[in-house]
């Protein structure tokens, strides 16, 4: 079969599998579509024990268009088996796409909340599903709202965020106010289907700082999530200091800009910040996360790896998009959020390898790790001298032509903040992929470092005490070498550890998965 619909659909459908399956780029134990286009996290949840990731998907090919919700389900967090398409666009408000939304549970019920997009515009819809999830109808009724707030001069509107609350349904539609700024507008509901407007639950500064700024909070709040970081649920009383969460992707104008976050206080029909923080120093490369509380009581949170390649070269190698690994959200001492991949991820390692405990002093010193690889789980734990700094490169071609490193910092008056870095200038010797630098702030206590980097070819997870970064590299040579060197002051390397990670889907896959 070759039916060719868009114009950017110039890989016949039955090639897209084969392309994708041949790229050596493509990630092998982190979540991707069985080929053309992912994008956001979807309806991300556990029911009845088995976890259920959606995502936005183009079948078609790696480009935007026409967006599906494909479906994928676990019993680990590791493994996938593909599910059939759960939404798919129809005539009527879905038209042109079912958009990002959320999965909630209805009285038992499965349901989902989307953006319905249809001329030009997105509209709150809902589906429900069979027992199995495998099997969803639309609602009569869509889409549920039927317009934006009146009267309110808006630069965009889609994504939901629901939850229960005092025997009602509550509802975040993410937005953003022309010459103010990003926003989520907050309805209630009885039914998940008539929904009573309540207002701007918070209202973001778009004048406030450079738009360059990577904490920049945008013109738009795409793929708003609120939640009650540690204990307790939205809107009852702290028994404690759990903070209240409000994540959003900051857009403007059609560009995707990066994942931020608030911590504050959600209480009556407003929400009360109290700081913003960078979610992923990667920026883009970790956009529109979606958290949920699974059933042990763990807040998880996923987000879409966008490439960082041409879209030409997208379509050409039949895929695009990749789903991170999936992440436990705590708060940390600070009160900011940490994060760590589940340990469910462990189970994929192999070939364990240790680099012995060692000082590293001063100008270039390095290490032989003896760790080769694209498909890597690394562990380490490092000590860093006031003005001390480490680099570990991996993907490191024999000759040394490209590498990718993670660079961890200590200020020399030892101040409790270092600096962590992602250094891809020499990631590629492609001219044409994103190699920007991306960096943040890294609190450290005595200059102790835990460092965990998870590479899977073209995706890099890097988390720092906590703090993540991740984005992706586009190496042309094949490196698979890691290394380590002091650059500058004394290191103390007190642990290393390497696993080898295995793949976690087989050759047969298919575009349109069935019931299996
Ligand atoms: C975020 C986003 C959402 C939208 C979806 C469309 O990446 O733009 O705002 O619902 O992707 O695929």
């Amino acid at each position: 079969m070759t039916e060719i619909t868009h114009p950017l659909a110039t890989i016949p459908r039955d090639e897209l599998l084969s392309r994708a399956e041949a790229d050596p780029l493509r990630p092998r134990f982190h979540f991707v579509s069985p080929a053309g286009w992912l994008n956001d996290p979807n309806g991300v949840s556990q029911w009845n024990g088995t976890y259920h990731l959606f995502y936005q998907y183009n079948p078609e090919g790696a480009f935007h268009h026409r967006i599906q919700w494909g479906h994928a389900t676990s019993a680990d967090l590791v493994t996938w088996t593909d599910q059939p398409v759960a939404l798919e666009p129809s005539a009527g408000p879905d038209a042109e796409g079912c958009w990002s939304g959320v999965l909630v549970n209805d009285d038992g019920t499965p349901t989902l909340v989307y953006s319905g997009r249809f001329e030009d515009k997105e509209l709150p819809c809902v589906a429900v599903g069979s027992p199995d999830l495998l099997n969803w109808t639309k609602d009569p009724g869509n889409p549920v709202i039927g317009a934006p707030p009146a009267g309110v001069d808006i630069t965009a509107y889609r994504d939901h965020c629901v939850w229960r609350e005092g025997g009602k349904w509550r509802q975040l539609v993410g937005s953003g106010i022309r010459h103010l700024g990003g926003t989520a507008f907050l309805y209630e509901s009885s039914d998940l289907r008539s929904w009573d407007y309540l207002g701007p639950l918070f209202i973001g500064d778009a004048s406030q700082g450079d738009p360059a700024d990577t904490d920049w909070t945008g013109t738009m709040w795409e793929c708003v999530d609120l939640f009650r970081a540690g204990q307790g649920s939205l809107g009852s009383a702290p028994a404690d200091n759990s903070p209240d969460v409000l994540v959003f992707s900051a857009w403007d104008d059609g560009e995707t800009r990066h994942p931020l976050y608030w911590i504050g206080r959600y209480a009556g029909d407003t929400f009360e910040p109290e700081a913003l923080h960078r979610l992923d120093y990667g920026g883009r490369f970790f956009y529109a996360p979606q958290s949920f509380q699974d059933e042990s009581g763990r807040r998880i949170m996923f987000g879409w790896m966008q490439e960082g390649r041409s879209d030409a070269a997208m379509v050409e190698a039949g895929w695009s998009g990749v789903m991170s690994l999936p992440r436990v959200t705590t708060v940390a001492k600070d009160g900011t959020l940490a994060f760590s991949p589940v340990p469910e991820i462990a189970k994929l390692r192999s070939d364990h390898v240790s680099v012995p405990a060692q000082v590293l002093v001063g100008a270039g010193t390095s290490v032989t790790t003896g760790v080769s690889g694209n498909q890597l789980d690394l562990e380490l734990d490092v000590q860093l001298a006031p003005g001390a700094e480490v680099r570990l490169g991996v993907l490191v071609s024999a000759d040394g032509a490209e590498e990718t490193v993670i660079v961890l910092g200590r200020a020399a008056d030892g101040a409790p903040t270092g600096t962590l870095r992602l250094d891809r200038t020499r990631s590629s010797l492609n001219p044409a992929v994103d190699v920007e630098d991306k960096s943040g702030p890294l609190p450290m206590t005595d200059g102790r470092v835990r460092l965990r980097v998870l590479v899977d070819r073209s995706a890099v997870e890097i988390f720092a005490n906590g703090k993540p970064l991740t984005a992706r590299i586009y190496p042309t040579l094949g490196g698979e070498r890691v290394t380590l060197a002091a650059t500058e002051g004394s290191v103390r390397l007190l642990s290393f550890d390497a696993w080898t990670m295995a793949r976690v889907f087989d050759e047969t896959r298919s575009l349109l998965p069935e019931r299996k």
